[in-house]
């Protein structure tokens, strides 16, 4: 298996992926993203009195400003992280503003354009092929990652078949892999989906990595033996495919679909709103201008439709369901629309417990687990909670590195060890699934 990746002819097969990348990544000599961000800072802040957060509410809605962290201004009360991106020409305005209301601040980033030049590779390193061919420890352009796709589908038909579910709102393939030793016999099935929300790189780096980790240990790895023998992996490495594809040639902080709306200029629906699960209750929002926005109905998105009808046809024998998503270090499991515990709940903490132990034995990262709506917030319509109405036992979603300092600017140097770590933490989740627990 030391071919992984390798193609019969690497420098061929890869060397225009390569070209085509430095083209999205590098308009002529200028910045990345047409210099855009200058300037611009990532700030955290803290209200710590009611009276605090509601000043912060008022001037997020005067200033504009974009939020990484939480995900909705609906979230923010006394004591919330909250993380925002603020421009250039709104940072002065901002840090008035934090003077006179003596909110609690700190800058995470200086100067976003900065970091995000920082963060990636130069152009050498990313033509700079590993051994093995194919280089895992840089972010992949939506084409360089379908490429790869069609690449493993060719060389090692034997455990991967790719095929497709559907096709996005702008007309891409929606490609899934299935990952697994044929066989007669009847085999259950994962879900592993990565890239719902377009800007969270790190999520189809890590489906990657997962896939390049069962091709290459499959034959010295008897846990890896184990879970290919016994099961399929369906991996979906980028599920909202326009809106990844945007992140990479417009704004690097996209969040949404890119489907349009009739009535407003804004684009883009939040794919992981718009599931048929208490849909657009609590902590998602009815404006299509907002990042938690849930779409007109459920299953309005293309990309959801089609995953959604895959488990629907494919309930019976898929029994977990895992979603990767950043930043937060968390392991969450349902229910994220309601604070209650799921039946059988004791089986999925432990699972999770375990996960998270597995996880932090590599690089002592500290991750959080329990479920969704306690450990981070409500949200109604989410594809997790959805997967687990729908009759899939074991449904979670993993909020990969890191906690803000670099949050979805995760360096590329922070890839492998990153998914060094979740690779235990799934495969944990793995095993526990083909021992009693129900
Ligand atoms: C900041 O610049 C953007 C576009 O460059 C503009 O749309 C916005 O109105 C400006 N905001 C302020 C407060 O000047
Ligand atoms: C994957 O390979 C099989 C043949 O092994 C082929 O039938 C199928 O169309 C390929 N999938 C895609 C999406 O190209
Ligand atoms: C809970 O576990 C029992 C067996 O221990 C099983 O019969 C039941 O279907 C499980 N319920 C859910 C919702 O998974
Ligand atoms: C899962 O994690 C637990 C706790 O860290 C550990 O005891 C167990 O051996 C792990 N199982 C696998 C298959 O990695
Ligand atoms: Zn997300």
């Amino acid at each position: 298996m030391k071919f992984l990746g390798k193609p019969r002819s690497p420098t061929a097969a890869f060397l225009p992926l390569c070209l085509l990348s430095l083209k999205i990544l590098q308009p002529g000599h200028s910045h990345l993203y047409s210099n855009r961000y200058a300037g611009d800072k990532v700030i955290r802040l803290i209200p710590n009195t009611k009276d605090e957060a509601y000043a912060l509410k008022k001037m997020y809605h005067h200033l504009k400003v974009d939020l990484w962290q939480p995900s909705s201004i609906s979230y923010i009360s006394e004591g919330t992280v909250t993380d925002v991106h603020i421009p250039q020409n709104g940072s002065r305005a901002l840090l008035a503003f934090l003077q006179e209301t003596n909110i609690q601040y700190k800058i995470l980033i200086e100067d976003l354009q900065k970091a995000l030049e920082k963060g990636s590779s130069l152009p050498t390193q990313r033509s700079r092929r590993s051994p093995s061919g194919y280089n895992y420890e840089v972010y992949h352009s939506l084409e360089e990652i379908q490429n790869w796709m069609r690449h493993l589908n060719k060389t090692h038909s034997g455990l991967i078949h790719m095929f497709s579910i559907g096709k996005s709102y702008e007309g891409r393939s929606l490609f899934v892999l299935k990952l697994g030793r044929r066989s007669r016999a009847y085999k259950r099935g994962v879900w592993i989906d990565c890239g719902i929300h377009a800007r969270e790189w790190i999520g189809p780096a890590f489906c990657q990595w997962f896939v390049k980790e069962a091709l290459l240990t499959y034959r010295s790895d008897p846990t890896m033996r184990k879970m290919l023998n016994h099961l399929y992996f369906y991996i979906m490495p980028v599920f909202n495919v326009d809106g990844y594809h945007f992140s990479w040639t417009n704004d690097r902080f996209w969040r949404k679909t890119r489907s349009r709306n009739s009535r407003f200029r804004c684009h883009g629906v939040d794919a992981n709103r718009n599931w048929r699960v208490k849909w657009c209750d609590e902590g998602a929002s009815m404006h299509p201008c907002d990042d938690t926005y849930c779409g007109p109905f459920p299953e309005s998105e293309p990309e959801v439709k089609a995953v959604a009808n895959f488990l629907r046809k494919h309930r019976k024998h898929i029994r977990a369901y895992l979603s990767f998503h950043a930043y937060a270090q968390m392991l969450l499991y349902p229910y994220s629309y309601k604070y209650a515990t799921i039946p059988n709940f004791s089986c999925v903490e432990s699972a999770a417990h375990n996960a998270v132990n597995a996880l932090r034995s590599v690089h002592g990262v500290q991750y959080r687990y329990g479920p969704a709506s306690s450990t981070l917030y409500v949200s109604s319509g989410s594809s997790m909670d959805w997967a687990y109405k729908t009759g899939i036992p074991y449904t979670f979603a993993f909020e990969l590195r890191d906690t803000g300092h670099f949050g979805f600017l995760l360096p590329e140097m922070l890839i492998k060890p990153t998914c060094m770590e979740t690779m235990l933490a799934v495969k944990n989740i793995t095993m526990h699934l083909l021992k009693k627990c129900p």
